[in-house]
């Protein structure tokens, strides 16, 4: 899961999430449409030059390819690795805008059951909202503690855990202030994470960006949000941390990319790999261009194969912007 230029896709939309993506491109979601799209990424010529492990949500686990393979299996066959997002979504604190995530209940049970479907890691998201008030330091321990409980059954039973602290873009606040959450949280992740005797080095961790929020004024430019970032990782991630893989929370396709290349061209030495895990940055444009119609496959897929060549480039610092404008032949060739 950790191999140079490759990162890996989340496909872990939950059912009412997919319902939401499907309604912008007004397709009705059923069993069948998330199947259809499902099936056309993960049938994409290629994909496995830049993508080494896919995020499901639990539903397509036992779903087939146009061809009749179950997808864990399609996976498989092409080098890929199959994992499971195993949190069960968000509740809210009482009386507050915070949240943690449900889901340690039988976590043990549902993990062996994931195995036998072929699943070799999983993921929990967990989540931290900047407000004048929050993140308080009550969410953001409860978080940390949930993840490295989490983290420690995974390894319990041989799956490779991704923590996901996500500190959301929503808002209007500064860069600043996301900083700040980001380090506090991530310093409390870590605190857990030994407290429970968790391995750092067989974990990933899936963080945000260190990143002006959606509707704040005068928004951080690229180099500042990479600077911001490799530094607070390098205040508060072990380094025998194997590998970072971002989520992209709200960022364009192109700001989620460039941000990550960015990072990579700091002439700063990173001590862990330094990659993606995106979900909506990878996937919209193919959303976008497929439209539910068995025509547009061929193009979505090439959209979505293109997303993911830049962002496989992005992690050797090799994409430039110019990339955006050409067409995939072209960008093959660089
Ligand atoms: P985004 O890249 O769309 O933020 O999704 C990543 C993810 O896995 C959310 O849990």
């Amino acid at each position: 899961m950790v191999v140079a230029g490759k990162g890996i896709l989340a496909a872990d939309e939950s059912v009412k999430t997919a319902a939401k993506r499907l309604a912008s491109i007004n397709v009705e979601s059923t069993e069948e449409t998330r199947r259809q799209y499902r099936n056309l990424m993960l049938t994409t010529p290629q994909i496995e030059k830049y993508i080494c492990g896919v995020i499901f949500f639990e539903e397509t686990l036992h779903q087939k390819s146009n061809d009749g393979v179950l997808f864990p299996k399609l996976l498989a066959q092409r080098g890929i690795v199959p994992g499971i997002k195993v949190d069960e979504g968000l509740a809210e604190f009482e009386g507050s805008v915070e949240q943690y995530t449900k889901g340690l209940e039988g976590l043990g049970d549902r993990l062996e059951k994931y195995k036998k479907f072929g699943c070799r890691f999983a993921k929990w998201r967990a989540v931290y909202h900047i407000t004048e008030n929050t993140p308080t330091e009550m969410a953001i321990k409860r978080n940390a503690h949930d993840l490295a409980k989490y983290a420690k059954t995974c390894q319990e039973h041989g799956l490779v855990p991704i923590v996901e602290p996500e500190v959301l873009i929503d808002g209007t606040h500064s860069i600043d202030a996301c900083h700040k959450a980001t380090e506090n949280a991530l310093r409390e992740v870590f605190a857990a994470l030994k407290k429970e005797n968790v391995m750092i080095d067989c974990a990933i961790l899936k963080p945000s960006m260190v990143i002006s929020g959606k509707e704040a004024d005068n928004r951080a430019g690229v180099d500042e949000v990479a600077m911001r970032t490799i530094k607070v990782l390098k205040a508060a991630v072990p380094f025998e941390l194997p590998s970072i893989n971002f989520l992209s929370g709200g960022q364009t396709p192109q700001e989620a990319t460039a941000h990550l290349n960015r990072m990579h061209t700091l002439n700063e030495k990173l001590p862990w790999y330094v990659s993606f895990s995106y979900a909506r940055a990878l996937q919209d444009p193919a959303l976008k261009a497929w439209r539910g119609k068995d025509e547009n496959v061929e193009a979505a897929q090439q959209a979505f194969l293109k997303r993911a060549k830049l962002n496989s480039l992005a992690t050797m610092g090799k994409y430039t912007e110019d990339m955006e404008e050409m067409n995939l032949d072209a960008v093959m060739v660089h």
